[in-house]
């Protein structure tokens, strides 16, 4: 069985730098490669800046960041990069054509030994797998934004995988102190972003359809339905870029999984990519790095996100149905991807099952579809 010891990390991007920090804490050497020496001296400023607030929380010591930040060498040239690497992690944007000359690319300087693992949040695996000339020593590894704080990795095996590669991969994360979660089956979005993607653009159909101001829907998101943050709040802190790539390459392969909104669309054209450009769907001027939105208990009483609910468990009820995980997975990934203190069904009993079918049903009449409830919903909901 291969062993690990050098990582190479394709993007220095938010999930690159951020994963690249994990691998280095676990031990391993990571090279963290991206095409101009800026975006490299961003990130590790990135790593810098994260791991000074590990050492402020007292979760490692200095001596200890130190060397997590002394383990990770940024590099432009490719072939370097690739050198002597028993693992790359591609973490590029999420866009197939630009994912196609990456690993064309790859192919020409990439050892024997090397394994290869995406973190891409949607693309099925199989299909950038098929891109490269080891499709069975392939896998998905998918990382949770920031990936610093985030337990889950959801490990997805393609339909060519070998079992060592899973072995390997399962083995890796748990090593790196992370959570793995393995995807059944190899389907858009996986699991976490199967409910997160299409949660951001039905939240933005709440704000027209509701009448509702987006700190309402967020406090709702975060008391109401036991989320960390708002999911306007994430949508910009996960970028606002990536979630209309991910929608895109989501709903090109399978159109019944997201409803697109057209206002993800329109920020997008207006470049406001979230926290990383100072504003998304909500403004961040002023604020540094990292800034949270205030929503607050009396705002969660103004808005009953039924249909945010709805969506969620309609969605976790597909991935049950069609054998993509079960009910335990299900909800460990949804707590430690994104920290969700509810299971999706738990919060759908609490609303009310049949309330959350009949909302299904409703908005299937009016919108069509993609809010059919899913079978296994609706046998929950006869008891
Ligand atoms: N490294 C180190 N520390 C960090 C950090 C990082 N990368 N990011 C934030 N922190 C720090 C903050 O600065 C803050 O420090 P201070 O207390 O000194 O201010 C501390 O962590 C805690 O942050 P918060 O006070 O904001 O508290 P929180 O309890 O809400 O935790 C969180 C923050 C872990 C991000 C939490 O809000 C959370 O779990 N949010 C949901 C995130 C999520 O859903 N991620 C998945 C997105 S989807 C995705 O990634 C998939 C995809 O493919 C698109």
């Amino acid at each position: 069985m291969t062993t690990i010891n050098t990582i190479t990390i394709l993007g220095s991007g938010v999930m690159g730098h951020g994963i690249a920090q994990v691998a280095s804490t676990a031990g391993y050497n990571i090279v963290l490669r991206d095409i101009e020496q800026t975006l490299l001296e961003n990130a590790m400023n990135k790593i810098k800046w994260s791991l000074g607030k590990l050492v402020e929380k007292q979760k490692i010591s200095q001596d200890d960041a130190n060397s997590v930040y002394g383990r990770i060498t940024p590099v432009v040239d490719l072939k370097k990069a690739l050198q002597d690497s028993d693992l790359l992690i591609e973490a590029v944007p999420e866009d197939l054509e630009l994912k196609k000359k990456v690993y064309a690319e790859v192919e020409k300087y990439v050892e024997d030994k090397t394994l290869y693992a995406s973190n891409t949040s949607t693309l099925p695996i199989g299909e950038l797998a098929s891109l490269t000339s080891r499709p069975s020593r392939f896998i998905g590894l998918h990382f949770f934004n920031p990936p610093q704080l985030m337990p889950l990795v959801e490990v997805i095996p393609s339909r060519f995988t070998d079992n060592d590669t899973v072995s390997i991969a399962l083995d890796l994360i748990k090593k790196m102190g992370k959570d793995p979660v393995l995807c059944k089956k190899d389907v858009v979005g996986f699991i976490v972003n199967r409910i997160f993607i299409p949660l951001v653009h039905e939240a933005a159909y709440c704000l027209e359809r509701d009448n509702a101001k987006m700190t309402q829907i967020d406090s709702a998101v975060k008391f109401k339905m036991a989320a960390p943050m708002g999911i306007f709040e994430l949508a910009d802190y996960t970028g606002l870029d990536v979630i209309h790539k991910a929608s895109n390459e989501m709903a090109s392969r399978d159109k019944r999984v997201i409803n697109p909104n057209p206002l993800i669309e329109r920020l997008f054209s207006k470049k406001k990519f979230g926290q990383k450009s100072g504003t998304g769907f909500y403004d961040y001027s002023g604020e540094d790095k990292y800034g949270r939105i205030k929503l607050s208990e009396t705002e969660a009483e103004q808005y009953e996100p039924i249909t945010l609910v709805a969506i969620v468990a309609n969605n976790a009820a597909w991935l049950l149905s069609n054998g993509v995980c079960d009910r335990n997975d299900l909800d460990k990934a949804l707590r430690l991807g994104m920290g969700f203190k509810k299971s999706p069904f738990t919060l759908a009993e609490e609303f009310g099952l049949k309330r959350v079918v009949s909302t299904l049903e409703n908005l299937s009449n009016k919108y069509g579809e993609f809010y059919e409830p899913d079978i296994l919903l609706k046998k929950m909901s006869l008891g």
